[in-house]
This record gives structure tokens, sequence and C-alpha cells, in this order.
């Protein structure tokens, strides 16, 4: 009796694994800048809905992998890409991809904020109008959502047709977070997005960012290990373009598997 029982947990323990799809799996990928191998063999499962931190000293190869993930490494002149980067279960390098609706699904918010030169309205309207959006109340709901969703929305509904550069540079990547979500992403990939920022700005920033995995599966690349330590689910620390380690947060952090990983936690290394 009691062994069936054991046998049907473990049963539907294992179906349930098998059913959990990955939001983003790379399998062996590896990235040549010309002759330079910058990703080695790089092999991630980043579940959804969750907060997946990529750590590791400058150069190790966080921000390309993190293009790779919507292939705007393509961009890059003599870049060379083996393996696969599996959204959704599909290979996202296969021939014939929607370069457009990948990037659609798979949003980024860079270093800096890069608003456009344009009023706060038109930078959060300008991605629904290219996707076919012209009725003026739909795109005035779609904006009032977008900027509900980064607490922006209080501070500036009256000022919608301000220029978008003169907002402090918070605001100015809340704005471009806003911008994504106008967008509806799944995936939001976020390279050292609070590296502008005082702390009290990156603070929040950490606090909109539990607001958002609600919706979305975020990959956040942090040189900062403490942001990572306090805002991921799972963190991957890479080294000399190799995935060192990857596992939950608290293990890594506190019990990590790898001496390098441990190293590097530990301070020993920049
Ligand atoms: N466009 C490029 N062309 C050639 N090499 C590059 C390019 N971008 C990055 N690299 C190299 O790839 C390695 C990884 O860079 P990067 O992904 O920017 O690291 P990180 O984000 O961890 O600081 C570094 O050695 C860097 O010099
Ligand atoms: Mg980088």
């Amino acid at each position: 009796m009691e062994k069936n029982g054991f046998y049907s947990m473990r049963t539907s323990a294992l179906r349930k694994l098998k059913t959990t799809m990955s939001k983003i799996e790379t399998k062996n990928l590896d990235l040549f800048y010309g002759s330079f191998h910058a990703l080695l063999d790089i092999n991630l499962e980043v579940e959804e809905k969750m907060i997946t931190a990529l750590i590791g000293p400058s150069g190790c190869g966080k921000s390309t992998l993190l293009r790779a993930l919507n292939r705007m490494n393509d961009l890059i002149e003599g870049v060379r890409i083996t393996g696969e980067v599996c959204v959704d279960g599909k290979n996202i390098y296969e021939h014939g991809t929607d370069l457009i609706g990948l990037r659609k699904k798979v949003g980024m918010v860079f270093q800096r904020p890069n608003p456009f030169p344009l009023s706060i309205f038109d930078n959060i309207a300008y991605g629904p109008r290219i996707h076919g959006i012209k009725n003026r109340g739909e795109l005035e709901g779609i904006v009032q959502k977008a900027l509900s969703d980064v607490m922006l929305w209080d501070v500036l509904k009256d000022k919608l047709d301000r220029f978008a550069l003169n907002l402090s540079i918070e605001q100015q990547q809340r704005l471009c977070i806003a911008r994504l979500s106008a967008i509806t992403p799944e995936i939001v990939l976020m390279d050292e997005p609070c590296s502008a920022l005082d702390p009290m700005a990156t603070q929040r920033i950490e606090e909109l960012m539990f607001e958002l995995k609600k919706n979305y599966t975020i990959v956040i690349v942090t040189h900062n290990m403490q942001q990572a330590a306090r805002v991921s689910d799972k963190t991957g620390f890479m080294l000399l373009g190799k995935l060192v380690e990857y596992g939950d947060t608290k293990q890594v952090f506190t019990t990590p598997h790898e001496k390098q990983t441990e190293e590097y936690i530990t301070g020993r290394y920049g």
C-alpha cells in the first residue's frame, strides 16, 4: 500500500517535471566574435515568471549571452553561433524565425535608459502603433496601463506630452520598461538596468521587478552580487564564457557547488 503510494507520488512528480517546459532553454550554445570564442557550450534553463540573474566578472560573457536570447547579436558583424536557444520549445535560430515577433515576445532593457526623443505618450505608443494600433482611445488605454505597470501613471498623467529625455534617469528607465510593457512581451531581458541609478532608485527598480515577475519572465545581468541575491530566484555564475554554476539563488550564494563560484562570491576576484 505504502509502496504504491510512494510510487504514484514519484510518478506524478516525474510527470510534472516533464510537462513544465522551461521558458527559455539554451542547448550547447557557442558564440564566436570572429575567431574569439565568447560563449562556450552554454546550457541554461530559464523558468517562467521567475527572475534569473546572470553574474560574473566583467567580460565573462553575460551581455553576450543575454543578447543571444533574442538574437540581438545578429546585428554585430562577424558573430557565429552554434547550438540552440529555444523559447517556448522553439529554436529561435532556426531558419525563417520571425524576428519582429521574437523581439516583441522577448524585450530588452539596457544599462542606460534610451527613450526615443519624443513625448512620453509617443514613446509608449510607438510599439503599439508599429503593430498597427491607430485608434487614439485604444492608445490612451495602453499608455495608461503601461505607465501604471511601472508606477508612473499618477506622476505623469498630466505631463504625457512632455519630452521624455527631460525625465530623471530613473523615470527614463521606468519609461523604457513601460515602453516594453505596452507591447506585452513575455520575457524581459535586463542588462545592468540599475547601473546608472543611485541606491534609492535602484531599490525602487528592484521593487518594480518583483511586481513585473507576476507577468513576465525576467533575465537580469548584474555585476552587483547583492542585487542578484536580493531580487533573483535563480542565479547563473559565468566565468570566461562558461556557465560555471546555475541553481537556486540561495544555494548558489550560500552553498555553491563550484570552487570558482565560491571564490567569486567571497570576493576573491572582481
Ligand atoms: N562586438 C564584439 N566584438 C568582439 N568581441 C566582443 C564584442 N562584444 C563583446 N566582446 C568580447 O566578448 C567577451 C564577453 O563580453 P560581454 O558579453 O560584453 O561581457 P560582460 O557583459 O560579462 O562584461 C569579452 O571578452 C568582450 O571583449
Ligand atoms: Mg555586459
